[in-house]
């Protein structure tokens, strides 16, 4: 919590304008009881209209003092709130985009949604309640025990008895209920990680009829939430009464005793108003710092959680004195490249050698599972490799700026991923400056001229969210449109054919043919027609090299790829 507090640095001149004005409006509220005993005291009981109106007018400007001070307090203690909240979310995310695959492996994609807005939020909303708080109730606490000691020392006993009573009270009920809190908050969590299943599946859940499963574990997690929150507020709506009721009895224990010493004499009904006035200034600052220790633990959870995301180093860093290449153009090579995902027990991929040179395609073949895109992953450093080395025009890619290298790649991965924006603004995310005619050359490329201006909008049409109005061959070629708009050294294409049909397939690559000429191209492909005549094909089994050559060779020497060609074989002889 303490770290976080770090970023509230920039805030320090309006903090010290709602420390300074809270304190201008904890005096005034310890004044105004005084104020009143005297009138009563002296003006009330004397009848002296003069003395009434002179302090009066002192009370009502007090009054109107205090009001301005304590809504200028609150404003600017909601915009250091605001701003505070601000400033950690853009930290978080800056630093969320620093981080690897690896650590969105640790922390999960929808956990690092909930830290950044709802943990964000408690913590934000803490920071204001201590700012308002940390200065009106000691003051309001201490300064009422004094100003009411000095108007009457012979009642502060009742005061002795009941900040005690209340104190105990707050204690038993919040410890009962901070574990319940906790409990809640992680049952948010469950929450939200039912709905958005629910939500991002909905497709597969219809499909597979399982709706009614999909209700009952919502309703679980629902009626596991409703449970709990509900044992909570049973224990605060305990909580208020019971306060009220230590409050006024000692109201009325002080009017009791304070009667009797009335009548005899010993005290002015002014004062007595006064002291019962203090009584409750007192209590109520009692009840603000409790609620203070309420909110910490949730706060406290939440500023860990969001520290746990700042803390987390990213695993891949460009290193001191990185090295850019400028002599060569996308040159690749594996050497004896080793892989294995955070707590896999056997290496995604096994001891890979290879390179892949400009002018030339480079294809990698391979089943389900069989490592091809773990091994394409591993150019653009989504993730690092464990022992071997993968050298871009002969640099080590560890010792090359992030920058540097991705510049060099146009990557279209296994899922295309879009954007809720335009058409063209899609495609201008491979290049920011790409001219129009540009982004249509690149398109035409992709073959997805056709079905881009069949749209109502054209190129200006809008993308849904995750790309749900485009089919999956459409969202590939626009994927495949982001990559060529860059003109990079590099392309890697994984898997970005199998959703096209054969024609399209076919035209697309004889387009894709004389656009990458100069270019190293890496291929991952599940059908053998797509990389007949590639320069050289690599054949992954299980997450090692089986075989390297061309087609002619590799159906000679490789007992795997001649099954793969086998198998395809024969679907399309009986297609
Ligand atoms: N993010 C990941 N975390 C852990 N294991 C993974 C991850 N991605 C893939 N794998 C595992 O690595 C192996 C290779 O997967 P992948 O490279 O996607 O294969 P392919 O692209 O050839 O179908 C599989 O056994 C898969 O279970
Ligand atoms: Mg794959």
């Amino acid at each position: 919590m303490l770290k976080l507090f770090r970023y509230l640095r920039p805030f320090a001149a309006p903090i010290a304008l709602v420390l300074g004005l809270t304190f201008l409006t904890a005096l005034a509220e310890l004044y105004l009881p005084t104020l009143m005993a005297g009138i009563i005291n002296v003006g009330v009981v004397r009848g002296d209209l003069l003395y009434i109106l002179r302090f009066g007018g002192i009370m009502l400007a007090v009054t109107l003092a205090d009001a301005a001070c304590s809504i200028f307090a609150s404003w600017f203690s909601a915009k250091v709130g605001m701003g505070y909240g601000r400033d950690l979310r853009r930290i978080v995310f800056e630093r969320v985009e620093l981080f690897s695959l690896h650590e969105f492996d640790r922390i999960g994609t929808p956990s690092l949604i909930t830290r950044t807005t709802n943990d964000i939020t408690q913590v934000q909303n803490f920071a204001m309640v201590v700012m308002r708080m940390m200065i009106m109730a000691p003051l309001l606490a201490i300064g009422g025990v004094i100003m009411a000691v000095q108007l009457e020392s012979k009642l502060t006993w009742v005061l002795a008895v009941a900040i005690p009573v209340i104190a105990a009270i707050i204690i038993l009920v919040a410890s009962r209920g901070l574990p319940l809190f906790r409990a809640i908050q992680a049952k948010i969590d469950r929450i939200n990680l039912v709905m958005r299943e629910g939500l991002t599946g909905v497709r597969v859940v219809r499909a597979f009829d399982r709706l009614d499963h999909e209700r009952k574990r919502f309703d679980e997690a629902n009626l596991d939430l409703t449970a709990a929150s509900i044992t909570v507020n049973r224990l605060m709506a305990l909580l208020f009464p019971l306060l009220m009721l230590v409050m006024n009895l000692t109201s009325l224990t002080i009017l009791w005793f304070g009667a009797k010493l009335i009548d005899m004499g010993g005290m002015q009904i002014g004062s007595l108003m006064a002291f019962i006035q203090y009584a409750m200034q007192i209590m109520f600052a009692v009840l603000m710092v409790s609620f203070l220790f309420i909110m910490l633990p949730r706060a406290s959870a939440s500023a860990g959680r969001i520290h746990e995301v700042l803390a987390l180093e990213p695993g891949i860093r460009d290193s001191e004195g990185a090295r850019s290449a400028e002599e060569e153009r996308g040159f690749i090579e594996f050497r004896n490249v080793t892989f294995s995902y955070p707590g896999a027990e056997e290496p995604a991929v096994r001891g890979i050698s290879f390179s892949a040179r400009p002018g030339e395609v480079t294809a990698i073949i391979g089943g389900t599972g069989a490592g091809k895109s773990t091994l394409v992953n591993l150019i653009p450093r989504f993730y690092d490799v464990d022992s071997g080395a993968i050298l871009v025009d002969g640099v080590d890619i560890r010792e090359m700026p992030q920058e540097r290298l991705r510049t060099k790649l146009g990557f279209v991965p296994q899922r295309a991923v879009l954007f809720n924006d335009t058409i063209a603004a899609n495609i201008r995310y491979g290049k920011d400056d790409a001219t129009d005619t540009e982004v249509a050359r690149a398109a035409e490329i992709a073959q997805a001229t056709e079905f881009v201006l069949a749209m109502t909008e054209g190129f200006q049409s809008m993308v849904a969210q995750g790309g749900t109005n485009l089919s999956g061959g459409q969202k590939q070629r626009l994927a495949v449109a982001r990559a060529l708009v860059r003109k990079p050294e590099i392309y890697v294409f994984d898997d970005t054919f199998s959703a096209l049909d054969f024609k399209t397939d076919a035209a697309l690559r004889a387009a894709l043919k004389e656009e990458t000429a100069d270019a190293t191209v890496l291929i991952v492909a599940q059908r053998v027609n797509t990389i007949l005549d590639a320069d050289r094909i690599i054949v992954l089994d299980d997450g090692v090299v089986v075989g390297t050559g061309t087609h002619r060779e590799l159906v000679r020497t490789c007992q795997v790829y001649r099954e793969i060609v086998a198998s395809q074989l024969t679907e399309e002889a009986l297609a």
